[in-house]
């Protein structure tokens, strides 16, 4: 199984023999505010607790999460990151078959194949910023028969929000069949106003994914948990390991959680300093900005520069980290997705993007 993903910050602070604390990483969408003022001393004082097992049925965190997002406990489950849950889905819900709206996260693709379920990925279009229509959606399910959708809201890497009308055409096609709908909503709280959770009390196949290690900073703790019906989230438990989640993983979501200042000041931040930084990036000669909606930018390189590969090997010589698209399926090799960080990083990057061009 081939793996590629962002944020290989140990792999690449080997091969240039430098601290992991060192790489600038815009390869992983981070958070750039992350984690919440106040985390790491209350971690440090929950730290005996790591002696004892976790508490198994992570109760404090889901009747927190449950609330967050004004659900019923049951309809909540938590894991060692959104992974965990990915990996789960096909024996605990018994998917042989599914449709990944494509380029997505590679994670799907992996965890249904090792389940060696059929997988048909389906190709997004760019002009849709890589969201399915009404009618593309149609074409595939006229064709096929699947257990299960994947899809994501916003998408990966293009950061683009899935229509209300797609959506509910979906869950409408997907409940005919008997199929069940996954809604990847990892990066939905920068713009949590518009999540499709509500959704979950009234469509009994759909599922939400959503993740606490890129708005919260706790990527290396791993924090993920799903949204369903009773019915699904008692069937993913159920084929969960136990003590998934490490105590220090659970005391760190339930202080995240109670964080209401930093999740506004959040939002705020990052909404600015995207567009600020997709407006640096797009005058700079041959890069196009995808606008996004989430801590992270798409930028497709202009074909008559060298491909996102050559540009990511001339800004790791400098220390910094891109992820570089060609390995998403359908984008071809021109394509490159960055987070969104502080200010000051984010101009040096650009400094470096307008030395690149102007060596060609
Ligand atoms: C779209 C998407 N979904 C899910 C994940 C998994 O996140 P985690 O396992 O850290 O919750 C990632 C990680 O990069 C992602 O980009």
């Amino acid at each position: 199984m081939k793996r590629t993903h962002g944020g290989n910050i140990y792999e690449v602070a080997k091969k240039l023999r430098k601290d992991p604390s060192e790489i600038l990483d815009f390869s992983a969408s981070i958070n750039p505010m992350a984690p919440p003022p106040g985390l790491e001393q209350n971690l440090f004082q929950k730290f005996p607790l790591a002696r004892n097992y976790p508490d198994i049925n992570n109760t404090e965190l889901i009747s927190l999460l449950a609330e967050t997002h004004n659900c019923s406990t049951h309809q909540v489950m938590v894991a060692n990151g959104s992974t965990e849950i990915i990996y789960l889905l096909p024996h605990a819900l018994g998917i042989r078959s599914a449709l990944i709206v494509s380029p997505s996260f590679s994670e799907y693709e992996n965890a249904l194949m090792l389940a060696r379920c059929s997988v048909v990925l389906a190709q997004a279009s760019e002009s849709n910023e890589f969201q399915p229509t009404k009618d593309f959606i149609s074409y595939y399910l006229e064709q096929m028969r699947v257990d299960a959708v994947l899809l994501a809201n916003p998408n990966s890497p293009a950061g683009a929000l899935l229509d209300e009308e797609t959506l509910n055409w979906i869950l409408f096609l997907c409940k005919s069949t008997g199929s069940l709908v996954v809604l990847d909503e990892v990066f939905v709280d920068f713009c949590e106003s518009r999540s499709f959770k509500t959704l979950i009390n009234s469509h009994r196949n759909l599922l939400i994914i959503r993740s606490m290690t890129k708005f919260y900073g706790l990527a290396g703790l791993r924090l993920g948990y799903a949204l369903g019906s009773p019915m699904l989230i008692s069937k993913l438990k159920k084929h969960q390991p136990p003590w998934s989640i490490n105590t220090l993983a659970q005391y760190a979501g339930i202080y995240c959680l109670k964080q209401d200042g930093f999740r506004e000041k959040t939002i705020k931040f990052v909404e600015r300093e995207r567009r600020r930084f997709a407006e640096k990036i797009e005058k700079t000669d041959g890069f196009n900005v995808y606008p996004g909606n989430a801590n992270f930018l798409l930028v497709k390189i202009s074909d008559h520069l060298p491909p996102a590969s050559t540009l990511h090997e001339f800004l790791l010589n400098r220390g910094i980290l891109i992820r570089d698209c060609s390995t998403f399926p359908g984008l071809g090799s021109h394509f490159f997705r960055i987070a969104v960080r502080k200010p000051d990083e984010n101009d040096e990057l650009v400094t470096h993007l307008h030395k690149f061009v102007s060596l060609i």
